[in-house]
């Protein structure tokens, strides 16, 4: 089994009968998600509701019932990788794109668990460079302004162009300067008008799967 597989797996222990779950996006809650199916098989009855239109696809294969907001009332537990974690529980996340639904569902959920493999865990943000949600419109004056804050934004490509998201943005993938605290830019990056979310996830996370160096899972929590 390799890193991803065994954090992504161990998030099921913290399924309940009943609940209705946030399904994350990427190659680590993947694992989950797979998990999630043969239990669901077995009989677990659950709901999920996906952060993007690639997990939709896999839970349905493997055969979660997929729900949405106007169905539920709540969501009990969020699940989600990341591409970064600092020892705060902060996280960078938006690596797969998801990042606008994943943030929409990390913060509706009651608790929200997050699955990352030692490289992962970093002292301090940034090394993964920041993705930014903008819509299309207007997009050079919003990259100007995010430069005006000190990051340096390239714009996502998927091959020679621009990588479009679920929601039909685009995606800046942002350097960070050492100098800026993470909760500042989460907040000033939002009030850019065509900036529509970014990948910072700060006071979200409740529980962070993960393995030591003897490759056993620790789960850190504040
Ligand atoms: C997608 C994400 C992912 O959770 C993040 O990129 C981690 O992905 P992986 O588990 O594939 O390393 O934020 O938008």
């Amino acid at each position: 089994m390799n890193d991803k597989q065994i954090v992504g797996e161990k998030a099921v222990e913290f399924v309940k009968d009943g609940m209705v779950l946030g399904l994350g996006t990427g190659s680590t809650v993947q694992y989950t998600i797979q998990k999630l199916g043969e239990l669901v098989k077995e009989g677990l009855n659950i709901k999920g509701i996906p952060t993007s239109i690639q997990t939709e696809r896999l839970a349905k294969e493997v055969g979660i019932p997929i729900t949405n907001f106007s169905e539920i009332q709540r969501i009990d537990l969020a699940i989600d990788g990341a591409d970064e974690v600092n020892p705060n529980l902060e996280l960078i996340k938006g690596g797969g794109g998801a990042l606008l639904r994943e943030k929409i569902i990390a913060k509706a959920a009651k608790k929200f668990i997050v699955v990352a493999d030692p490289s992962k865990m970093v002292m301090k943000l940034g090394q993964f460079r920041l993705p930014v949600e903008v819509i299309q419109f207007g997009m050079e004056m919003t990259e100007k302004q995010i430069r005006e804050l000190g990051l340096i934004p390239e714009i996502r490509l998927n091959e020679t162009s621009p990588f479009v998201t679920d929601n039909g943005n685009f995606i800046f993938d942002c350097s960070i300067p050492d100098n800026v605290e993470s909760e500042i830019i989460e907040q000033e990056l939002n009030m850019i008008p065509g900036v529509v979310e970014n990948g910072l996830f700060v006071g979200i996370t409740d529980l962070v799967i993960t393995l030591d160096q003897q490759k056993k899972v620790i789960l850190l929590s504040k």
